[in-house]
């Protein structure tokens, strides 16, 4: 199973002070040595976290595959035509909610959709679609001729320690195999964790997981003991 790193919350930490850094343009790059075989990011309309400066130079530089999560705006549509990136996730995208919420309604939209998707595989970009782990969804996802779908993980996370998270977890593992009798491909992913991980990591069926907060969080707190260190280092002996 691929892991695919999401490092929306590098540009986060960026944006809060409107700064250089941290740059998620070189995040990726540690995440790919370090195996990260794919580099995930979510334009968002409102831009909180990653810009379209970050999108132009990530696919000029990540290496692995780009795969841009985005809402099917025209405007999206367009800046995924020009920038190309290897894949295109379709998410739904609310101004006001703190990450993405939920798959997308397939059969709602599937009007809007066909189209969006047939232009961006027409552009010879990989297109895949956010969706529950519901089977109506995903076969209207086949219907519209959307080769890949990302299974929202969400209500796993929410529910893993509890009762009901059997039960979620099976509606994961069901989504997958169906998915793939109707031949799609199929990837998951969102609230994954260092302590969750481990049991839609044996789902046989999902080829790549989307991790991204609980990366970026640990990687915070693991990186911060040399950070402290380098900062007193310098103070210590100043540089004349
Ligand atoms: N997949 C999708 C479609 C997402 O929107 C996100 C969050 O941007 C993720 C995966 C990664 O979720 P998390 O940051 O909780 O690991």
């Amino acid at each position: 199973m691929r892991l695919a790193v999401n490092i929306d919350h590098v540009a986060t930490i960026r944006q809060v002070r409107k700064a250089e850094e941290p740059d998620p343009v070189t995040a990726a790059a540690f995440a790919e040595l370090a195996g990260a075989q794919g580099i995930t990011i979510h334009l968002r309309g409102d831009r909180r976290h990653i810009q379209d400066r970050d999108v132009e130079l990530l696919r000029r530089t990540v290496t692995t595959r780009l795969n841009v999560e985005m809402a099917g705006t025209r405007e999206m549509v367009r800046l995924a035509q020009s920038f190309k990136p290897d894949q295109v996730t379709l998410v739904p995208e609310r101004r006001d909610e703190l990450t993405t919420e939920g798959g997308l309604d397939v059969m709602l939209h599937s009007g809007s959709l066909e189209g969006v998707v047939r232009e961006l595989r027409d552009s010879a970009i990989d297109v895949s679609v956010f969706v529950d782990p519901d089977l109506e969804q995903i076969r209207a996802c086949h219907k519209l001729g959307v080769p890949i779908i990302e299974i929202n993980t969400g209500k796993y996370a929410d529910n893993w320690k509890s009762s009901r998270g059997a039960a979620e977890l099976e509606k994961v593992a069901n989504a997958a195999r169906g998915a793939r009798k109707l031949g799609l491909r199929v990837l998951a992913g969102h609230g994954l964790t260092y302590r969750n991980v481990d049991a839609i990591a044996r789902i046989q069926e999902i080829e790549e997981l989307n991790i991204g907060h609980s990366i970026i969080a640990r990687a915070v707190l693991v990186g911060l003991e040399r950070a402290v260190r380098e900062m007193a280092e310098l103070m210590h002996s100043p540089r004349s």
